[in-house]
């Protein structure tokens, strides 16, 4: 499986730098909800579920981490690294988070407000759900 990164533009100038993220045309869903995670303590991982119907874009504003995925059939990592990356967690993928810079701030974007029904927690369950 290939995640799906993107690269946005930043407009820099001699002050510093900015980007702008706008639903449905840079971010491919409607923004709906943001979320951020940090303060991630030395040694964490998490996330570890699917979702069935979200669609969510992770950028590490700040710092670095590891986003896999894992459709069950094989696995893929990307570093977020640069406040200029993006990479979409698309429903029915199987994720977690690893290697937190302790600076990291990992934003999330999701094109719905939370719902608890809509996650699969237990992998087992999840290869279930995606192929049986
Ligand atoms: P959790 O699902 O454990 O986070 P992760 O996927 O990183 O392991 O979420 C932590 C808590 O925050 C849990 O009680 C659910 C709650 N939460 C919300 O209330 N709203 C949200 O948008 C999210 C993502 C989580």
């Amino acid at each position: 499986m290939i995640p799906k990164v993107l690269e946005f533009k930043a407009r820099g100038d001699a002050r510093g730098s900015l980007v702008a993220l706008e639903g449905a045309s840079i971010v491919p869903f409607g923004i709906k909800r943001v979320y951020y995670i940090y303060g991630t303590k030395p040694g964490v991982e998490r996330g570890f579920h699917a979702h069935k119907n979200l669609q969510q874009m992770a950028v590490a504003v700040t710092g670095s981490c590891e986003m896999v995925f894992d459709d069950g059939r094989d696995q893929a990592s990307v570093y977020l690294d640069r406040p200029t990356l993006g990479v979409l967690i698309e429903p029915g993928v199987w994720h977690f988070i690893r290697n937190f810079s302790e600076d990291c701030v990992l934003m999330v974007l999701a094109n719905e407000i939370y719902d608890e029904s809509d996650y699969i927690r237990v992998y087992k369950d999840f290869i279930r759900w995606k192929y049986y």
